[in-house]
């Protein structure tokens, strides 16, 4: 067989819940769309999932949606590779071993973090531009709560680079959120290949078809669609429900002048036009906010209509996949198989550089 010199594409998704709008657009419909120009690797990232505790029962349930759910959105086994990472040992031991780089403070200083781990003390947020560092540090160390901030969630980072080091991958789709960890991810490669003086990781980027990170808004006003948040748009959404969610989503009362600036709630709602729609009823609806004469329930329905456009095909092959549970079995072996391959090689050269060495 000839050698597969194809770039190395690597993205992974936390078995946290169904998909999102925000997870569409930020990552599978990249993963798409990538599939036959490179070798593509995409995984569920069950062992990230674990951080935040997650019910037993649940996380083997949240990991098969989530297969079906790349499987219904047109991800193919045979041409990408799909597989759980927890079923790629080689990917704990190197976590074990390269979390021997990594200092603790410039995990402590990642901005996802320090949300997580003030969300699992019930701290609040801090104020906005507020130099907060070094009281953090001091809140997280001294809490004086018999609630805790569990390891995993500050070493997080060193998982997520390992997932895609020990695959050498160079494109990584993701959305805007997860760029603070991919330049952490170059960081500790270039850090182990000078502090052992090799040559052994590449650096990996984001990867966006038009060169920008997406990141999708929720209907409900400010920030991003997000599971956390509870704002989300399901792919697996039954269309009456998602379009009661559109229906709801925060306004303002309208444009009073020709040309007035849009408030945030309202931007969210072209955003996600922008994302669903074509140029032409993009193009309507700003003409009709920049003359004043837009409604906002015409827009709502309109876009409710054209996400159900992208989410209705997905949702229904979503149950046909998961009732194949052999189906399933299938793909995650052969995923497995074919992931743990290069990992394998990965590994045994980083041991080999480090000094584990046989008899
Ligand atoms: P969530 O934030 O809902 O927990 P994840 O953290 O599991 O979702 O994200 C999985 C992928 O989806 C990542 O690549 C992430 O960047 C992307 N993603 C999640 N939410 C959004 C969003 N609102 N906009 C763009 N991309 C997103
Ligand atoms: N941290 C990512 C998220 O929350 C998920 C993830 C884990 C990932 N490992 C990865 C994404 C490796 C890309 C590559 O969305």
């Amino acid at each position: 067989m000839a050698e597969n010199k194809k770039e190395i594409v690597l993205s992974g998704i936390r078995s946290t819940g169904n998909l999102h709008l925000g997870n569409y657009y930020g990552a599978l419909s990249k993963f798409v769309r990538l599939q036959d120009d490179y070798d593509c690797n995409f995984f569920i990232a069950d062992l990230h999932a674990l951080t935040t505790n997650p019910d037993p029962a649940q996380l083997h349930a949240n990991v098969k949606n989530i297969l079906a759910e790349y499987l219904a959105a047109g991800i193919d086994p045979e041409k990408s590779t799909i597989f759980v990472q927890s079923d790629v040992p080689e990917i704990s031991e190197m976590y074990l071993l390269l979390n021997m780089h990594v200092g603790i403070g410039e995990l402590m200083r990642t901005t996802s973090f320090k949300d997580k781990a003030r969300k699992a003390l019930g701290i609040g947020a801090p104020e906005q531009g507020a130099d907060d560092d070094e009281a953090f540090e001091k809140e997280i160390i001294g809490a004086s709560t018999n609630k805790r901030v569990n390891a995993g969630l500050l070493t997080y980072p060193t998982l997520m680079a390992v997932d895609i080091l020990i695959q050498k991958a160079t494109k990584v789709p993701v959305g805007k959120d997860q760029e603070q960890h991919l330049e952490l991810t170059r960081r500790f490669a270039r850090r182990f290949n000078s502090f052992y003086g090799v040559d052994l990781f590449p650096e990996p980027y984001n990867f966006n078809f038009d060169g920008k990170p997406v990141k999708v808004p929720g209907l409900d006003g400010s920030g991003k669609m997000g599971k956390s948040e509870g704002n989300c748009l399901y792919l697996v959404d039954d269309p009456k429900v998602l379009r009661k969610k559109v229906m709801r989503a925060t306004t303002d009362e309208g444009p009073k002048e020709p040309n007035s600036p849009m408030s945030e709630p309202v931007a969210n709602l072209f955003t996600l036009l922008e994302l669903t729609s074509t140029p032409d009823v993009v193009k309507h609806f700003r003409d009709a906010y920049a003359d004043c004469s837009i409604r906002y329930g015409d827009l709502k329905k309109q876009l409710a209509e054209d996400i159900l456009a992208v989410t209705t095909p997905i949702r229904e092959r979503v149950n046909d996949i998961l009732a194949d549970e052999a189906y399933l079995r299938r793909v995650v072996a052969q995923g497995a198989e074919r992931a743990r391959e290069r990992a394998a090689a990965t590994l045994g050269e980083v041991r080999r550089i480090m000094g584990i060495r046989g008899f």
